[in-house]
């Protein structure tokens, strides 16, 4: 087929027009359950084959998924992407191995098709979501009838999205610090520490085993933090029950008994929530007149959890407060109540945050603190195995035992209250309030108040 080079024809105000109604795409992840006709979908299709592939082989398979039925076994293989089930079509991306031709080029070429076909959907009024996350590959394999010379690495959801379904574009890194003329040059808070060593094989990296992964974050720079997990709380939409930890179950209710009765128009702060999961249940807790003040490194963070709370019906106002580590941003003695759910062990420098938490705090107010616990049979697991895979999307983090917690409390804190939650490795939330195996427990839980 013979195409004109129609550039010449678009005016600056139509490619404008064009350019932001692409920029405008947005993943979905609440589909409204209908179905789109498959003239429908073959003609998104037929748009995803205009993309480059190396040396146009075109060495691409997609196989679309609609059957409802399929759809929920691959939602189940998936095991975290919900909207599989709901949107209209999963179209797997596969390619055939043996192709490369050096640097993925077949990869490559099935990603730029991808993308097209997202654009594609966006342009025709259909919402799209692509999904690395479908699960257990040999299973995948099973589903689809792959043969074994093809590979598939992702899945694009198609489909109408929910009327409620959230509409802020996830933020974007600003073009100064992903771009650079001519050689390498980004702002150091963007690129992460990694453990020493002369080489970083590409292939010696992967989720669940990476050598260089740096779990401490106190080899970070709180920059450092503030950026990874900035940028990361946006890999999901701000859904109700977003980022809920099935290991964590209900020990955040438990952790929370601890709160204390509080005074009339009590001021409480929670610090770095990150997603806002522990906001939603701290917020339900909360008597009315009490006020709610999130702290966390980057307003990303506070964009999520304002948008995530009416979702979680949370009708409790929730200010957002910027810190950079140093500082918390609050005037000595005003504070009656802070929490800290299982985020010390994810801080650059956690005594200093305790000082300044003393410095906030009124004399007669309360710290309540939840950790991790390396002295638990969680904490074994994650040494063997959590560990040695990649950071988590809320940052790096290492679990705290009972006598680092002692040493960075005894400065500062009288420990009024202390639990063990949850004996076995994840998942219960039994609670112990006395004896020494308190300090075996998957996560200690305290109150204490000034020294
Ligand atoms: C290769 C790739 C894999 C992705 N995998 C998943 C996934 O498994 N689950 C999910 O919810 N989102 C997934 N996403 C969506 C990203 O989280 C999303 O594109 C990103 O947060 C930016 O948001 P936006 O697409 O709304 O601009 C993936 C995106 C890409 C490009």
């Amino acid at each position: 087929m013979e195409i004109q080079n129609d550039q010449q024809t678009l005016s600056a105000n139509d490619t404008q027009t064009i350019l932001s109604r692409l920029a405008s795409r947005l993943s979905c992840r609440d589909f409204d359950g209908s179905r789109i006709a498959r003239e429908e979908l073959l003609l998104m299709l037929s748009d995803a084959l205009e993309a480059p592939s190396s040396c146009n082989q075109q060495h691409w398979h997609f196989i679309i998924v609609d059957d409802p039925q399929q759809l929920a076994r691959a939602a189940e293989l998936a095991g975290g992407n919900p909207h599989f089930r709901t949107c209209s079509a999963l179209v797997y991306l596969c390619f055939q191995k043996g192709w490369t031709h050096d640097n993925f080029s077949v990869v490559q070429g099935v990603a730029a098709a991808g993308y097209h076909l997202m654009l594609s959907a966006h342009l025709r009024g259909y919402h799209a979501i692509w999904n690395a996350g479908i699960g257990d590959p040999e299973g995948v394999r099973a589903m689809l009838d792959l043969p074994s010379v093809f590979d598939c690495q992702g899945a694009i959801a198609l489909g109408r999205a929910h009327p409620d379904a959230p509409a802020r574009k996830p933020p974007r890194r600003p073009l100064n610090s992903v771009v650079s003329f001519q050689t390498f040059e980004r702002p150091e808070n963007t690129i992460y520490p990694v453990e020493n060593a002369n080489t970083y094989p590409f292939h010696a990296v992967s989720r669940d085993s990476n050598p260089y992964a740096q779990w401490d974050p106190t080899q970070w720079s709180w920059a450092q933090l503030a950026d990874y997990r900035a940028w990361s709380v946006w890999a999901k939409s701000p859904l109700n029950g977003v980022y809920t930890s099935r290991r964590q179950g209900e020990a955040s209710e438990r952790e929370l008994d601890l709160i204390p009765s509080l005074p009339t128009e009590a001021k409480v702060a929670e610090l770095m929530p990150w997603g806002g999961t522990s906001t939603v249940t701290l917020a339900r807790r909360l008597p009315l007149d009490a006020s709610l003040t999130v702290v966390e490194l980057h307003e990303n963070n506070l964009h999520f959890i304002q948008d995530r709370l009416p979702r979680e019906g949370i009708t409790h106002s929730v200010e957002g407060a910027l810190f950079s580590g140093t500082s918390l941003p609050f005037a000595t003695q005003s504070v009656d109540l802070v929490v800290i759910a299982q985020s010390l062990e994810h801080m650059a420098d956690p005594a200093a945050i305790l000082r300044e938490v003393r410095r906030v705090l009124r004399n007669e107010g309360h710290l309540v603190l939840s950790v991790r616990n390396r002295a638990s049979r969680y904490g074994a697991e994650w040494a063997r195995s959590e560990a040695r895979g990649q950071v988590p999307l809320q940052g790096p983090f290492t679990p705290i035992g009972p006598k680092r917690l002692q040493q960075l409390l005894c400065a500062n804190f009288e420990v009024e209250e202390l639990h063990g939650i949850g004996q076995s490795a994840g998942g219960d939330s039994e609670v112990l309030k006395e004896g020494l195996d308190r300090f075996r427990r998957r996560i200690i839980a305290l109150r204490a108040s000034p020294a």
